[in-house]
Protein backbone atom coordinates (compact mmCIF):
# COMPACT_ATOMS: atom_id res chain seq x y z
CA UNK A 1 0.00 0.00 0.00
CA UNK A 2 0.95 3.47 -0.84
CA UNK A 3 0.18 4.56 2.45
CA UNK A 4 2.76 5.30 5.16
CA UNK A 5 3.65 2.26 7.43
CA UNK A 6 4.98 2.70 11.22
CA UNK A 7 5.77 -0.23 13.59
CA UNK A 8 2.44 -1.90 12.89
CA UNK A 9 1.74 -2.83 8.82
CA UNK A 10 -0.70 -0.76 7.43
CA UNK A 11 -3.44 -4.08 6.55
CA UNK A 12 -2.64 -4.34 10.42
CA UNK A 13 -3.39 -0.87 11.10
CA UNK A 14 -6.35 -0.50 8.73
CA UNK A 15 -8.19 -4.10 10.33
CA UNK A 16 -7.80 -2.53 14.14
CA UNK A 17 -9.71 1.02 12.91
CA UNK A 18 -12.60 -1.24 11.28
CA UNK A 19 -12.19 -3.88 14.34
CA UNK A 20 -12.78 -0.91 16.78
CA UNK A 21 -16.07 -0.14 14.46
CA UNK A 22 -17.34 -3.15 13.05
CA UNK A 23 -20.41 -3.57 15.25
CA UNK A 24 -21.33 0.30 15.23
CA UNK A 25 -24.03 1.47 13.28
CA UNK A 26 -23.44 2.67 10.16
CA UNK A 27 -19.83 1.35 10.75
CA UNK A 28 -18.13 2.81 7.26
CA UNK A 29 -18.57 6.32 8.46
CA UNK A 30 -16.67 5.83 11.57
CA UNK A 31 -14.54 3.45 9.98
CA UNK A 32 -13.38 5.91 7.33
CA UNK A 33 -12.96 8.52 9.89
CA UNK A 34 -10.46 6.44 11.78
CA UNK A 35 -8.40 5.24 9.12
CA UNK A 36 -8.41 9.26 8.24
CA UNK A 37 -7.04 10.07 11.71
CA UNK A 38 -4.57 6.97 11.35
CA UNK A 39 -3.06 7.48 7.69
CA UNK A 40 -4.06 11.19 7.43
CA UNK A 41 -6.40 10.25 4.33
CA UNK A 42 -8.02 7.68 2.44
CA UNK A 43 -5.59 5.77 0.63
CA UNK A 44 -7.23 4.10 -3.00
CA UNK A 45 -5.50 0.90 -1.37
CA UNK A 46 -7.59 0.97 1.52
CA UNK A 47 -11.01 0.85 -0.38
CA UNK A 48 -10.69 -3.18 -1.21
CA UNK A 49 -9.94 -3.88 1.88
CA UNK A 50 -12.84 -1.81 3.85
CA UNK A 51 -15.32 -3.40 1.22
CA UNK A 52 -13.95 -6.64 1.82
CA UNK A 53 -13.83 -7.03 5.15
CA UNK A 54 -17.36 -5.16 5.40
CA UNK A 55 -18.85 -7.04 2.93
CA UNK A 56 -19.71 -4.28 0.66
CA UNK A 57 -19.01 -2.90 -3.08
CA UNK A 58 -15.79 -1.01 -3.56
CA UNK A 59 -17.80 1.18 -5.69
CA UNK A 60 -19.83 1.82 -2.24
CA UNK A 61 -16.89 2.67 -0.25
CA UNK A 62 -15.25 4.91 -3.01
CA UNK A 63 -18.96 6.82 -3.12
CA UNK A 64 -19.21 7.65 0.30
CA UNK A 65 -14.88 8.83 0.25
CA UNK A 66 -16.07 11.18 -2.48
CA UNK A 67 -19.11 11.89 -1.13
CA UNK A 68 -18.36 13.67 2.05
CA UNK A 69 -15.68 16.38 1.60
CA UNK A 70 -14.04 15.48 5.20
CA UNK A 71 -12.13 12.86 3.28
CA UNK A 72 -9.25 13.28 1.51
CA UNK A 73 -8.16 10.42 -0.73
CA UNK A 74 -5.01 11.69 -0.80
CA UNK A 75 -2.14 13.14 1.45
CA UNK A 76 -2.89 16.76 2.63
CA UNK A 77 -0.01 19.84 2.43
CA UNK A 78 2.13 20.37 5.71
CA UNK A 79 -0.57 23.32 6.68
CA UNK A 80 -4.15 23.00 6.36
CA UNK A 81 -6.15 26.04 5.71
CA UNK A 82 -9.84 25.72 6.06
CA UNK A 83 -11.24 28.80 4.72
CA UNK A 84 -15.53 29.29 6.21
CA UNK A 85 -17.78 30.18 3.49
CA UNK A 86 -21.10 29.93 5.44
CA UNK A 87 -23.73 32.63 5.40
CA UNK A 88 -21.89 35.01 8.40
CA UNK A 89 -18.19 35.02 6.97
CA UNK A 90 -19.64 35.25 3.89
CA UNK A 91 -21.29 38.84 4.93
CA UNK A 92 -17.71 40.06 5.56
CA UNK A 93 -15.96 39.00 3.02
CA UNK A 94 -15.20 35.42 2.66
CA UNK A 95 -15.52 35.42 -0.81
CA UNK A 96 -12.71 37.43 -1.44
CA UNK A 97 -10.41 35.97 1.21
CA UNK A 98 -11.06 32.44 -0.60
CA UNK A 99 -10.30 34.28 -4.30
CA UNK A 100 -7.24 36.31 -2.93
CA UNK A 101 -6.06 32.89 -1.51
CA UNK A 102 -6.43 30.80 -4.13
CA UNK A 103 -4.47 33.24 -6.06
CA UNK A 104 -2.06 33.44 -3.45
CA UNK A 105 -1.43 29.80 -3.82
CA UNK A 106 -2.14 28.83 -7.07
CA UNK A 107 -4.45 26.52 -6.22
CA UNK A 108 -7.81 26.30 -5.81
CA UNK A 109 -10.24 24.72 -2.57
CA UNK A 110 -9.93 21.26 -2.23
CA UNK A 111 -6.01 21.21 -3.21
CA UNK A 112 -2.54 21.25 -2.49
CA UNK A 113 0.44 23.44 -3.76
CA UNK A 114 2.84 21.04 -5.58
CA UNK A 115 5.48 21.28 -3.24
CA UNK A 116 2.97 20.00 -0.25
CA UNK A 117 3.01 23.13 1.50
CA UNK A 118 -0.52 23.82 1.90
CA UNK A 119 -4.20 22.61 1.20
CA UNK A 120 -6.80 24.50 1.16
CA UNK A 121 -10.22 23.35 2.08
CA UNK A 122 -13.57 25.21 2.60
CA UNK A 123 -15.84 24.74 5.71
CA UNK A 124 -18.90 25.52 6.42
CA UNK A 125 -19.30 27.66 9.69
CA UNK A 126 -16.33 27.23 12.42
CA UNK A 127 -18.26 28.56 15.28
CA UNK A 128 -16.45 31.91 14.95
CA UNK A 129 -19.29 34.15 13.28
CA UNK A 130 -18.85 37.83 15.36
CA UNK A 131 -14.91 37.62 14.32
CA UNK A 132 -15.02 36.49 10.81
CA UNK A 133 -14.08 36.22 7.96
CA UNK A 134 -12.77 33.00 10.10
CA UNK A 135 -10.14 30.32 8.87
CA UNK A 136 -8.40 27.29 11.01
CA UNK A 137 -4.88 26.45 10.06
CA UNK A 138 -3.64 22.95 11.48
CA UNK A 139 -6.62 22.83 13.50
CA UNK A 140 -6.37 26.29 15.01
CA UNK A 141 -8.89 28.70 14.87
CA UNK A 142 -8.69 32.37 13.45
CA UNK A 143 -10.63 35.33 13.09
CA UNK A 144 -10.73 38.64 10.38
CA UNK A 145 -8.72 36.98 8.16
CA UNK A 146 -7.70 38.76 5.06
CA UNK A 147 -5.05 38.42 2.37
CA UNK A 148 -2.13 39.71 3.84
CA UNK A 149 -3.04 38.49 8.29
CA UNK A 150 -3.59 35.12 6.17
CA UNK A 151 -0.01 34.48 4.80
CA UNK A 152 1.56 36.01 7.86
CA UNK A 153 -0.35 33.30 10.04
CA UNK A 154 1.26 30.73 7.46
CA UNK A 155 4.61 32.22 7.56
CA UNK A 156 4.65 31.91 11.22
CA UNK A 157 2.32 28.71 11.26
CA UNK A 158 5.25 26.03 12.60
CA UNK A 159 6.77 28.55 15.43
CA UNK A 160 3.54 30.47 16.94
CA UNK A 161 2.64 28.13 20.76
CA UNK A 162 0.37 26.28 20.34
CA UNK A 163 -3.56 27.66 21.68
CA UNK A 164 -6.90 26.99 20.45
CA UNK A 165 -7.84 30.78 19.11
CA UNK A 166 -6.28 33.80 17.62
CA UNK A 167 -9.34 36.37 16.61
CA UNK A 168 -7.36 39.06 15.38
CA UNK A 169 -9.44 41.37 17.87
CA UNK A 170 -6.89 43.88 17.83
CA UNK A 171 -5.94 43.62 14.20
S1 LIG B 1 -20.16 31.57 9.48
FE1 LIG B 1 -17.99 31.51 9.49
S2 LIG B 1 -17.53 30.95 11.50
FE2 LIG B 1 -19.67 30.87 11.46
Amino acid sequence: MAVESSGASVAERVRAVIDAHRDDRGALLPILHGIQAEFGYIAAEVIPVLAAELNISRADVHGVVTFYTDFRSEPAGAATVKLCRAEACQSVGAEQVVADTEQVFGIELGQTTPDGSVTLDQVFCLGNCALGPAAQVNGRLYGRINRSRLVDILANAETRAASPTENGAGS
